[in-house]
């Protein structure tokens, strides 16, 4: 672990480590869930994550080891799979625009990117 800032950056989890992130839309609605549990020789290959996604009624939409999750949480191989805190970690939007190509991109977004390119995770 290092400071960053006053903010800790984890370089490993421990095992039972739970993050999660609420998802919005630009009209500040819930519109799904995401999570991640670290447990222990669950997928030693892609750090024990075990991922998860839910709508805002709390179905579960995958679960587990899911490929799509990983491929862009490795961009953050150097902390342990975990993007946080932002602003520190962006991606650039051709990144985005990769795995999500119907989606438009957060104005916010591009804003931060716009503004701390040093922080683009490469
Ligand atoms: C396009 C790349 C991308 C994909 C695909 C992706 N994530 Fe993320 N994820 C990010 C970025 C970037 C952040 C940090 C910025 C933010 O919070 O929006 C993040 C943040 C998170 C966080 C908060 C902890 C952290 O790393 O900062 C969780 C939990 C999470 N994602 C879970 C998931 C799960 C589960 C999936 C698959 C269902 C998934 N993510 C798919 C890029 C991605």
């Amino acid at each position: 672990m290092h400071s960053a800032g006053g903010i800790l950056k984890v370089t490993r989890y421990a095992d039972g480590s739970l993050v999660v992130k609420e998802n919005f839309n630009v009209n500040k609605q819930l519109v799904g869930i995401t999570a991640m549990l670290k447990a222990a020789n669950f997928d030693p290959t892609d750090r024990n994550w075990v991922m998860a996604s839910y709508n805002p009624a709390g179905k579960v939409l995958s679960f587990g080891k899911v490929g799509s999750c990983i491929a862009c949480h490795v961009l953050v191989r150097h902390q342990d799979l975990v993007f946080a805190p932002p602003p520190t970690q962006l991606l650039p939007i051709t990144t985005w625009k990769a795995f999500f190509p119907k989606q438009e991109i957060n104005p916010v977004y591009v804003a931060l990117i716009k503004h701390h390119p040093e922080a683009l995770v490469r």
